[in-house]
């Protein structure tokens, strides 16, 4: 079992201003297209000495949501981020890049250009995308194994652009006049099933070691699980209970040795979703009055969307058994979220009422903890001694104050209690991840 002290990130979508949070007086919401209400809180998690920040993205726009306070859209991640570097030193910045949509290219420059702005500091977090085809000339969204398919492409060939244009090619030589010495900057003449790439990158690699760009990917299903094991340093998880965490580490780990890797190559970060405050009653109202206008239609279709199940004329107080679910529906947004939807209505069998109430159906199916500072600390202790993970991502829900006390009183009570470290030893991303 490991004791080391945890990997943190905090996303910087602001999930605090989600449901009703948006509406209060100190929101601030009013900021959230420039960079300042970003700056501020990198540098809060940077003072609690997190591994690194987090921005995830979306290529669509999704109308019904946006109406009452389901998101307004927002800034490119990785230009965001780059704002951010300037206004910090050594917190990571960790960047979504879609490898359903992004041409390899553009993509591996994007982020050595965030790498160089910020010394050291960018990560990749690969993921497939869920939708926005027809903003990319489709109609339909390719299959999830289609998908997955183009992700391990993209990624070879963008760690084969990134390889292409070493750091040493550099000479930089007054004396002799030679700037670059080109005989170490090669083209890799990719051909695959999806791109043709000649290279070589027009932006040089900053070196390996600490100064490699970590790879974070997101998304649970076997082929998901087995695209980590073979190249990511972390995978970002939805795992709305413990069983669930256990059971993806122990997998991850398992493959990541079938693939020649350390059975530590990945570490597994679920999200953690917190209410915080003062008393445990106080972070219940908090809850209950972010999720106050919560539509249960919307939920309902999600539910029929997830698992062909429609509970729209079902009595509150009636129980799903097991046998009610129809077999899986062949197209789903989500393998992730309908199998653990699933899961958890096979293992609960809960009632109408109870279900529309479980993460698993009321945001991205994370770890959610109520209560106080004290109790989140114990949470955390909790999953961490089971071996349920390696670290986590902080989202913060229902306030302004609650995100305050997640960065400024959380993460000082985890170091406290030796969970995370109390100072940085290095100034990368890739050293927060390597050591403590
Ligand atoms: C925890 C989590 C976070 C994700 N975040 C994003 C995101 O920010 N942007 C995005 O386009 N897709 C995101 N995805 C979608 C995944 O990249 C992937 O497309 C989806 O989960 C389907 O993969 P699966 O078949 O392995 O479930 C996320 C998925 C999970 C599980």
């Amino acid at each position: 079992m490991t004791q080391k002290p945890l990997h943190i990130g905090m996303t910087l979508a602001p999930t605090w201003l989600s449901g009703e949070g948006w509406r209060r007086p100190d929101s601030g919401i009013e900021g959230l297209l420039g960079h300042d209400y970003y700056i501020d809180i990198a540098r809060r998690a940077e003072a609690a000495k997190l591994d690194f920040v987090f921005r995830p993205d979306v290529l669509a726009v999704n109308k019904a949501m946006m109406g009452q306070g389901g998101g307004m859209g927002g800034l490119d991640p990785t230009l965001l981020l780059a704002a951010i570097a300037h206004a910090t030193d050594r917190i990571g910045l960790l960047t979504t890049v879609s490898t359903t949509f992004y041409p390899p290219y553009i993509l591996a420059r994007m982020i050595m250009s965030l790498h160089w702005l910020s010394k050291g500091r960018a990560g990749w977090n690969i993921v497939t995308a869920l939708d926005g085809q027809r903003n990319f000339s489709l109609d339909d969204m390719p299959t999830p194994e289609d998908r997955y398919a183009r992700a391990a492409e993209v990624t070879e060939i963008v760690l084969k652009l990134w390889a292409s244009y070493p750091r040493d090619a550099i000479l930089q030589d007054r004396d002799s006049g030679r700037m670059v010495d080109p005989e170490l900057v090669q083209p890799i003449n990719y051909e695959g099933d999806f791109h043709r790439v000649e290279g070589p990158l027009g932006t040089p690699n900053m070196g390996g070691g600490d100064y490699r760009i970590p790879l974070i990917q997101a998304g649970a299903s076997e082929t998901g699980r087995d695209f980590a094991a073979r190249v990511a340093d972390a995978t970002f998880a939805s795992t709305p209970n413990m069983e669930v965490a256990i059971e993806l580490r122990r997998d991850l780990r398992r493959r990541a040795k079938a693939h020649g890797r350390g059975e530590e190559a990945v570490r597994l970060m679920p999200g953690m979703s917190l209410y915080l405050a003062d008393t445990e009653a106080e972070a219940r109202d908090l809850y209950r009055a972010t999720h106050a206008r919560a539509d249960d239609t919307r939920k309902f279709a999600n539910i029929l969307e997830m698992t062909g199940l429609d509970l729209s004329d079902w009595p509150k107080e009636r129980h799903i058994r097991a046998n009610d679910l129809p077999p899986p529906p062949a197209k789903v947004r989500s393998r992730t979220h309908a199998g653990l939807l699933r899961r958890a209505i096979e293992r609960h069998e809960p009632t109408v009422g109870d279900l529309l109430r479980m993460p698993e159906v009321m945001g991205s199916a994370h770890w959610q903890v109520i209560g106080t500072v004290a109790q989140a600390v114990d949470e955390v202790r909790r999953w961490r001694d089971a071996g349920a993970l390696d670290g986590f991502i902080l989202f913060p829900g229902g306030s302004v104050d609650c995100m305050h006390l997640c960065l400024d009183a959380l993460c000082p009570a985890l170091s406290d209690a030796g969970l995370l470290r109390r100072d940085y030893h290095g100034t990368t991303f890739a050293s927060h991840l390597e050591r403590p």
